[in-house]
């Protein structure tokens, strides 16, 4: 059967990267035999302004169809901020129940890293960010708004049912991946005394009946932010909630090398799961063929080990691997190349 993938440029450099992943696809669908049918969905600010559509109910009906979603990224200057954010990609993440954000941190072979002293050895970590809770579900509200004595409350939301899902999610995912079998919860414990103490205490229980083979670990939030920078090795795989696990990836693509290459996908182990890169939309480098697309194709990488491609997936992996001995820097503008060169290297060196 053909795998069904549904396709969502999105704004700015999005559509670009977007058309270097398909092209990385074509590729190795051709190598392994297997078959796609693609579906563009417009999402973007420009529809908004014309139109004011965002994500209705009845594309997420739709989309629930797929097998995938492909996502370049979200976000237009001419819309104000938090409208796409919420009407395209929250709305998706929340709709789809993709409670799983998954975000690789690793480094390439010749990739520069800010981080002195370490290489490719010592930085290779996963986070598994919770991603339909906490702070993002939008809980709070305004008292007395627009006075002097204006109160705005914005409250996390954890559940036992989301944060344990998420929590086994993490522990099964550091089974399989079978590195250091080290789980690390990265939290607040020492303020957030509610929320954190719900994780903590799920965390220990699941991993003491379920997962004994699982070591673990908890570091707070801002020590995370640290040892990111001295000592990366430290981490094989990372739970946190959908805040923390924002804020530490964005830091985590920097120690790999920069957006140009995070790549991250929003799972939801039931039912459809989407892949994207991690960095915005880049407006400034939009149809100048600079961007650096090596972000949305490790999304494809992903995307195909979700559709049980693992083969193609790995060749991916080797292709990119290629290119990054090839190009001269991952930031947009300074690659020593464009954004389609990239994307046929990748593609020619499966
Ligand atoms: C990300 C982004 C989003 C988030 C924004 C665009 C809503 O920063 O995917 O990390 O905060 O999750
Ligand atoms: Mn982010």
């Amino acid at each position: 059967m053909a795998h069904k993938i549904a396709v969502i440029g999105g704004d700015g450099t999005g559509p670009e990267v977007v058309a270097e992943g398909l092209k990385v696809l074509k590729a190795v669908a051709k190598k392994y035999k297997f078959e796609y049918t693609l579906k563009e969905f417009d999402f973007t600010g420009k529809r908004y302004l014309k139109t004011g559509k965002l994500v209705s109910n009845e594309d997420v009906e739709e989309l629930k169809t797929f097998d995938a979603i492909y996502l370049g990224a979200v976000g237009d200057p001419d819309v104000k901020p938090g409208i796409i954010e919420h009407g395209v990609l929250l709305k998706l993440r929340f709709a789809l129940d993709q409670y799983i954000n998954l975000r690789p941190v690793i480094l390439y072979p010749n990739v520069y890293t800010p981080i002195r002293d370490k290489g490719p050895a010592e930085i290779d970590f996963v986070v598994v960010r919770e991603n339909t809770e906490g702070l993002y579900v939008g809980t709070g509200g305004y008292l007395k708004k627009g006075s002097p004595d204006e109160v705005a409350t914005q409250v996390s939301v954890n559940t036992r049912k989301g944060v344990e899902r998420c929590l086994r999610y993490a522990f099964e995912y550091t089974r399989k991946r079978n590195k250091r079998k080290q789980l690390t919860l990265v939290g607040k414990t020492n303020v957030l005394t509610y929320a954190w103490d719900l994780w903590e205490r799920a965390f220990h229980e699941i991993g003491q009946k379920d997962y004994p083979d699982i070591k673990r670990e908890y570091a707070h939030v801002d020590a995370t932010c640290m040892w990111f920078v001295k000592n990366p090795e430290w981490f094989d795989v990372i739970v946190t909630d959908n805040m923390f696990g924002d804020i530490i990836t964005d830091l985590g693509a920097m120690i790999q090398g920069g957006m140009g290459i995070a790549a991250g996908g929003n799972i939801n182990p039931e039912g459809v799961s989407m892949f994207e890169p991690i960095g915005g939309s880049a407006p400034k480098y939009t149809g100048q063929n600079v961007i650096n697309p090596l972000a949305a194709i490790g999304a494809m990488q992903m995307l195909l080990e979700e559709l049980g491609e693992s083969k193609a997936a790995a060749d991916v992996e080797k292709g990119i691997k290629y290119a990054c001995t090839q190009m001269k820097s991952m930031s947009a503008g300074k690659m020593g190349m464009g954004t389609r060169e990239v994307g046929d290297l990748v593609a020619a060196n499966l």
